[in-house]
């Protein structure tokens, strides 16, 4: 049975038809609404590449069923620039060599904006290092991505 779900995404509601229930929520938003910039690594919990925000939390929307979030406000990185103007998060990344391959890129950045909205800022390396922690990058860019976020808070 057609089962319609209803997110608002980056300020814009979309109503999506679903044959099924079972999508998850980074499935619909790669594959229906056609937004790629959140990705999938391991889906399935592990690496964080596909955190977004629901109603400014931080998620792994891998692990979401999207019909579990109907009605939803949903943030991806698509969303959190101004305009042609980074978020102060992006910008950090890009001046302090955040990233080497960019694959986990827009997760790590979804994560640091989700824990700043969490905890507040945070000026220990130790502390921001346990708060991004379920986010996993490959090529081990950790002293630039810790750089970025001390960067981002100031
Ligand atoms: Fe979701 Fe890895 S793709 S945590």
């Amino acid at each position: 049975m057609t089962q319609t779900l209803t997110l608002t995404i980056n300020g814009t509601k979309h109503d999506i038809e679903l044959e099924d229930a079972r999508p998850t929520l980074l499935d619909v938003l790669r594959e229906r609404v056609g937004l790629t910039g959140t990705k999938k690594g391991c889906d399935r919990g592990q690496c964080g590449a596909c955190t977004v925000l629901v109603d400014g939390r931080r998620i792994n929307s891998c692990l979401a069923l999207a019909m579990s979030h109907d009605g939803a406000d949903i943030t991806t990185i698509e969303g959190v620039a101004d305009g042609d103007t980074l978020h102060p998060v992006q910008a950090a990344f890009i001046e302090n060599d955040g990233f080497q391959c960019g694959y986990c890129t827009p997760g790590q950045i979804m994560s640091a904006i989700g824990l700043f909205s969490e905890n507040g800022t945070a000026n220990d390396p130790e502390q921001l290092r346990e708060g991004m922690s379920g986010n996993i990058c490959r090529c081990a860019a950790y002293a630039g991505i810790t750089e970025a976020l001390l960067d981002a808070q100031t």
